[in-house]
Parts: C-alpha cells; structure tokens; sequence
C-alpha cells in the first residue's frame, strides 16, 4: 500500500532523514518509534506533502506522491492526525467536520441527506456523539484528539498516520484511545503510530519500525524490536556487559 524508498531530508545542515525505507501493507497497523528528535514526525510530513523530500520516493498504492499538495494525497486516501492536534477552536465540532469535508475530500460530492447521518455516525465512532453543538476550544485534550481524527475520518482514508494519538493523556484514556484505534483498525484501516507508549504500541501493533538519528535501525514483529540491543541503546544508552 505504502512504499517509502530511501527517503532523505534535511533542515539547514541537520539530516532528520537518512535514507529511510519502509513499506507498509493493507491491514498493517505499524508502530513508528524512536527518540526525541529521531524524525518520526519529518517523516510524516514528507508522506503527507507538507514538505519536500530531499532524495528519495513514496508511493501509495502504485501513485507516486512527489510533488501532490497535502489535499491532493488526502484525496488519494492518506490522512493525519499531528502531535499537537490542529483543529479549528471557535467553531463547533460539527463545523470542524464540515470544514474537513470541504477541504478537498471524497464526501464533498456526497453531501447531501445522507451526509448529516454519516457525520453523526463518525461521532459516535469516535465517542464523541452528542458533542455536535460544543465548540472545540471547550472539549478536553483527549476529546480534541478525538475530534482530529474524525476530521480525517471525513475522507474516508484508508490509510491513516497518527502522530501521538494519546499524547499528554492519562493511563485511562490512552486506553480508551487504543480501543479506539484498533476497532478503525478491524475495520480495514491500515495505520502507522508514531507513539512514546510503548505498552499502546506493543498492544496494538504487530510491527514496529524505529527510527535513530533519522535512520531505521530496526524494522520487524513488534516482539524481535522490542528486544532488539541497537534499540535499546537508542532508548536506553549503552549497557554495560554483566
Ligand atoms: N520544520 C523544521 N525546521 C527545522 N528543523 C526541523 C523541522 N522539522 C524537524 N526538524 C528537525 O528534524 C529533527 C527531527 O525532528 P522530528 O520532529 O521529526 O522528530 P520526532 O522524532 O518527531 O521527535 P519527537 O518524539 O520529539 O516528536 C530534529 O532535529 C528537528 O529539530
Ligand atoms: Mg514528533
């Protein structure tokens, strides 16, 4: 579904991509890992055309998406949620749902009588039904993230990027959101999590890829990575032998 092929970028003089290589299945839900600064995020926004790669292709379902705009891969059925949820504060969450819709996806030919349901059942979803009328600015952080990804769910990806989806959440609702990942998941979304939980990721990924210093230094089952020495170097630093 997704091929990423030796994909590289920089930002004046710092490489936050080294010839990254990742490919991506239907059906897959992948964990994206690494530390601080590693570039899980960069590699998000070259997938989704915010910014350029320097080298390197990424191709998504055969099409290649060098030179798409943003709207233009959405279109293609690849959207995202970001580590700080960017939703619109003053207006309600049904217009930030509109909004979503007119921003270039499948369901702006589709609006119409059966629009209204659709939306209400993409709230209920999400767990976010009867919250229709309430402006974003006064759902908590759990309910914003909520309410991101709804707006991606407007158009109908079928592949989604989620980058901390329980970012800044408690034990609780980081599980909350993990059940809610894996039933968009069971129902045929293909994923990539970026996440820094690594019990989240371990429960719902069956592969992990990470990332160090920009590079992949480990792609394979979720169990083989988490074991992996260069991994837990990187999380960890060196151990000492004995
Ligand atoms: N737009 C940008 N301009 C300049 N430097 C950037 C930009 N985006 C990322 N970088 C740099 O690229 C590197 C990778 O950053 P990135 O945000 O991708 O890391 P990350 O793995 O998502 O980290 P975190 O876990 O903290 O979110 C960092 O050194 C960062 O400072
Ligand atoms: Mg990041």
């Amino acid at each position: 579904m997704l091929q990423i092929d030796s994909v590289s970028r920089s930002f004046a003089g710092v490489v936050a991509l080294r010839d990254v290589s990742l490919t991506v299945a239907q059906g897959e839900v992948v964990g994206l890992i690494g530390p601080n600064g590693s570039g899980k995020t960069t590699l998000f926004n070259v997938i989704t055309g915010l910014f350029p790669a320097d080298h390197g292709r990424i191709r998504f379902n055969g099409r290649e998406l060098s030179g798409l705009r943003p709207d233009q891969i959405v279109a293609c059925g690849l959207a995202r949620t970001f580590q700080t949820p960017r939703i619109l504060h003053r207006m309600t969450v049904r217009e930030n749902m509109v909004c979503a819709a007119y921003a270039g996806s499948p369901l702006v030919q589709r609006l119409g009588s059966c629009a209204q349901s659709r939306l209400d059942d993409l709230l209920r979803e999400c767990g976010l039904d009867g919250r229709a009328h309430d402006l974003a600015k006064n759902l908590t952080l759990p309910e914003q993230r909520r309410l991101e990804l709804v707006r991606t769910l407007v158009a109908d990806p079928k592949l989604i990027l989620l980058d901390e989806p329980a970012g800044g959440m408690t034990p609780a609702e980081t599980k909350d959101k993990a059940t809610l990942i894996r039933d968009l998941a069971a129902k045929g979304r293909t994923c990539i999590i970026i996440e820094h939980k690594i019990d989240m990721i371990s429960s719902l990924c069956q592969r992990i890829c990470v990332l160090n210093f920009g590079k992949v230094i480990a792609d394979g089952t979720t169990v083989d990575v988490l074991r992996d020495e260069a991994v837990l170097e990187a999380y960890l630093g060196p151990q000492e032998a004995g």
